[in-house]
């Protein structure tokens, strides 16, 4: 069965909104995850000159971390809004970057061939697609054999008393925006079963109030 996701719109003002709110938090927001990344990389043997694609990239800040920690990789981002397209591409430009790519398109229907990809990262967006189950057949799809999906998103199973801690984080304000998205934030089981059924093996699982999970084809 597939899984219909309530679509909570990116607008136009809602992008810019979002690069407004994360372009002073790099080191804290991205950097992180990009070394996460380049350790599974390095654990699963995956060639530093392969391509890695990001669905839902954003403004692309993961990428550029990537790219930083990788220079010989190709980076790649898929995302269904013209705004955050046209950004990254200007960002990527601007920091002379050689090799890379920000298309538009749907992580549902991936405008990418089939087994192109040795890394593919999903960081924070999942929860965004409307349809999410789709959007994993799709990853699966373009993922080399010898390559690795690595995801993260929010927790729906993270106690939600604990939460609290991202008001002091985040401050009232933005929090409230946060949690207003609470609804599609998913159990990772329920991520890790369909990825079993799009024909994943699962690699690792971590479980906290952001969730990751690898998986190989
Ligand atoms: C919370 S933002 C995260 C962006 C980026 N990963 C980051 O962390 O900076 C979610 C992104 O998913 C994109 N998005 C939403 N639905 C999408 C879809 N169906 N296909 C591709 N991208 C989508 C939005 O445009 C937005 O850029």
């Amino acid at each position: 069965m597939t899984h219909k996701h309530k679509m909570h719109e990116w607008t136009e003002e809602r992008s810019k909104r979002f690069i407004k709110s994360v372009e002073n938090k790099i080191e804290k927001r991205y950097v992180p995850f990009a070394k996460e990344i380049y350790n599974f990389m390095k654990q699963f043997h995956i060639n530093e000159d392969s391509r890695i694609l990001d669905i839902g990239c954003g403004p692309g800040f993961l990428l550029f971390e990537l790219q930083n920690l990788t220079p010989d990789i190709e980076i790649v981002g898929v995302d269904s809004s013209e705004l955050m397209i046209e950004t990254a591409s200007k960002k990527a430009k601007e920091k002379k970057i050689r090799k890379f790519e920000f298309k538009k398109g749907d992580a549902e229907n991936l405008p990418i061939v089939d087994n192109s990809f040795g890394v593919i990262t999903c960081f924070n967006s999942l929860h965004d697609f409307r349809d999410i189950q789709r959007s994993i057949e799709e990853s699966f799809r373009v993922l080399r054999k010898t390559g690795i999906l690595v995801l993260q998103d929010r927790s729906g199973t993270y106690p939600k008393w604990k939460f609290i801690s991202v008001v002091f984080r985040i401050g009232l304000r933005n929090a409230w925006r946060y949690f207003k998205t609470r609804h599609s934030w998913l159990d990772p089981k329920v991520v890790e079963k369909w990825m079993i059924e799009a024909g994943f093996q699962i690699l690792i699982l971590k479980k906290k109030e952001h969730y990751i999970i690898v998986g190989k084809k």
